[in-house]
């Protein structure tokens, strides 16, 4: 896992203890979160749709233009099951989070 796949530092881990945490990374805002297995995602919250800001709802993401909704641990679009928020894979090392360079 070399920096320069995972450039950009989000801080130590244990700030995000409570999840989803609101990021702006890189110039675009993100919402951090982490799945039942232990796994960090960074989502994009820009909704695939039109654009609208991705909010969080109880266990779900949702966007307030068109109402489209997706899953809160993995951002795959529930409304249309092929749309799928845009995400980072998210590292932890020496009690960091690390996002990487690319979307996946
Ligand atoms: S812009 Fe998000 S549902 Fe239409």
């Amino acid at each position: 896992m070399s920096e320069e796949l995972y450039p950009i530092d989000l801080g130590p881990v244990i700030q995000y203890e409570i999840l989803p945490a609101e990021i702006t990374a890189e110039d675009s805002p993100y919402w951090l979160v982490r799945s039942a297995e232990g796994v960090y995602r960074l989502l994009l919250a820009v909704c695939p749709h039109a654009g609208g800001d991705i909010r969080p709802h109880e266990d779900i993401f949702y966007c307030p233009l068109h109402f489209w909704t997706f899953h809160g641990e993995t951002g795959a679009c529930l409304t249309l099951s092929d749309r799928r928020l845009a995400y980072r894979q998210v590292i932890e090392r020496n009690g960091r989070l690390y996002a990487a360079a690319k979307f996946d």
